[in-house]
């Protein structure tokens, strides 16, 4: 229904999406669910495949067996969501069709050199989430979240050889799934290179659009 809607958000590491969906989760009262924090928040479990630190700390993928079932689980008892993070290749694209029915599909493009930039200088709140940037989106004090007075860190993954090496990976395996939607008549692209606040202006008004479709 118009209430719940079902959104993936598709771009290269630093292209805003997770930026975009704390937004989105919170505008429209549905699920923020992202692979990545998902991985982060259980980096070192053991699998049979070895623990996602060791893939997430180089740039890798981590095996599709393991992100298939944290995203089955996450989006089967939600009404709505927004997922992030996943599909990645090709074979998360057939596993997700097989488990879901999208709603709309956002792509944010933005160029390589620019997302080098953000992701260097990106800084997380531990305690909430809530993503800053040391010059494009400073906090008011800084090392410490406006929201909620949480400390801030840089992430593992965000050296500039590993953010590097992440948008490789994602050159090499995620066209495919852009191509997949495109054909499907659910992407829509937006300019990501725009302010944040501009970027939302075009992701709500292309969801907006679906949902009435
Ligand atoms: P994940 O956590 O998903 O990272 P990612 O895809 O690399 O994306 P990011 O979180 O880095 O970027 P973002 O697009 O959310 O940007 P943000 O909004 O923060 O994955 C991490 C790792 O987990 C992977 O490498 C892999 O190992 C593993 N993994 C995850 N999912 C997987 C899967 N499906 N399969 C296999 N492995 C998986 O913005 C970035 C910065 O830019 C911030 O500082 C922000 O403040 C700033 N910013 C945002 N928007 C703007 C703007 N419009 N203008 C200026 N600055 C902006």
């Amino acid at each position: 229904t118009d209430a719940d809607p079902r959104i993936l958000i598709l771009g290269a590491p630093g292209a805003g999406k997770g930026t975009q969906s704390r937004r989105l989760a919170e505008n429209y009262g549905i699920e923020h669910v992202t692979t990545g924090d998902a991985l982060r928040a259980n980096k070192h479990m053991e699998t049979e495949y070895g623990t996602p630190a060791e893939f997430m700390d180089a740039g890798e993928l981590v095996p599709d067996p393991v992100v298939n079932e944290i995203v089955k689980a996450a989006i089967e008892d939600a009404e709505g969501f927004v997922l992030d993070g996943y599909p990645r290749n090709e074979s998360q694209t057939e596993y997700l069709d097989e488990i879901t029915d999208l709603d709309v599909v956002l792509y944010l493009d933005v160029a390589d050199d620019e997302l080098v930039r953000r992701l260097t200088g990106r800084r997380v709140c531990e305690e909430c989430g809530a993503t800053y940037h040391v010059d494009f989106n400073p906090p008011e004090e800084s090392g410490t979240c406006d929201e909620c007075g949480g400390d801030l860190y840089q992430r593992d993954d965000d050296t500039e050889e590993t953010a590097r090496e992440r948008i490789t990976v994602y050159e090499e395996n995620t066209q495919p799934v852009i191509d997949y939607f495109r054909d499907a008549g659910l992407l829509v692209e937006i300019d990501g290179e725009q302010t944040p606040d501009e970027v939302w202006a075009d992701v709500e008004d292309a969801v907006d659009v679906h949902l009435d479709a």
